[in-house]
């Protein structure tokens, strides 16, 4: 069924904590996301540490009934070799990730990636069996200057030359202005950004209608209903408020489908 509608696509939340907690602390949040969910965890729910916790992170989640997902922050598109300080989609698999976030605009930003090394990062996230969440957004000044639909579309094209839209596939939609400064996009807008993306998916390929679109920036617990009750939206990608379990928990209570 890839027509489009969200009843098939299930909800999916993610948490990205950024470079923050050490494995130790890590292990203590994860345990603490984990009791804080109801058993069966209703959706879809990735918990995405920094590169040195990932297995300590693993672990807790794998005591706790493995329902709960292990997924990474980044990846490097090679298999292996001279490539100081990276990390393969290969070496992440073998840690039991299941996804991998690629593009985010931190990434883009600060550490100059472009569209081109995002989609060569989604490509080899699936050729090692993991769903690569890509991250797409303008900046302020691109929407002032009304180039928000320009953007995500071009930042979408390089993506799907190297990867086929399907379930494999998860598109956060996280405008920059958003991340991290408390202002978030209304879910109106973040939904419009959304139907933007579904329809350059469909002409993509048969599977769009399965690929996930999440929303991300400034996501809490208060406004996360809003969101995610928005029928194009599947869920949301988190920071700052997946470092508090309760918070992170009332998120994905705010995912679960009627
Ligand atoms: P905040 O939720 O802290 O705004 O961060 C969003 C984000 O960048 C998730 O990847």
């Amino acid at each position: 069924m890839a027509d489009g509608s969200q009843a098939h696509r299930r909800p999916l939340v993610a948490g990205n904590w950024k470079m923050n907690l050490t494995h130790l602390e890590g292990a203590v949040l994860a345990a603490e996301v984990a009791a804080a969910l109801p058993s069966p965890v209703p959706v879809d729910v990735v918990l995405c540490p920094p590169f040195t916790a990932l297995q300590a992170v693993g672990d807790v989640l794998a005591a706790a009934g493995g329902e709960v997902m292990l997924g990474a922050q980044d990846l490097h598109w090679q298999e292996r070799g001279a490539f100081t300080g990276e990390v393969s989609a290969g070496m992440l698999a073998a840690l039991g990730c299941r996804y991998v976030i690629a593009g985010h605009s931190e990434r883009r930003g600060l550490f100059g990636e472009t569209d081109e090394m995002v989609a060569r990062k989604a490509a080899a996230a699936r050729a090692a069996g993991l769903i690569p969440i890509v991250c797409v957004g303008e900046t302020l000044e691109q929407r002032r200057a009304g180039r928000v639909e320009a953007v995500i579309l071009g930042q979408l094209e390089a993506v799907l030359a190297a990867v086929s839209p399907d379930a494999g596939l998860v598109i956060a939609y996280e405008p920059v202005w958003a991340i991290g400064t408390g202002e978030a996009a209304s879910p109106a807008d973040a939904a419009a950004v959304a139907r933007l993306i579904r329809d350059r998916l469909r002409q993509a390929g048969p599977g769009a209608g399965d690929v996930r679109i999440l929303y991300g920036g400034s996501v809490t617990a208060e406004n996360a209903a809003g969101f995610l009750s928005e029928p194009d939206l599947d869920g949301a990608l988190v920071g700052g408020a997946s470092l508090d379990a309760r918070s992170f928990a009332a998120i994905v209570e705010a995912a679960v489908k009627p």
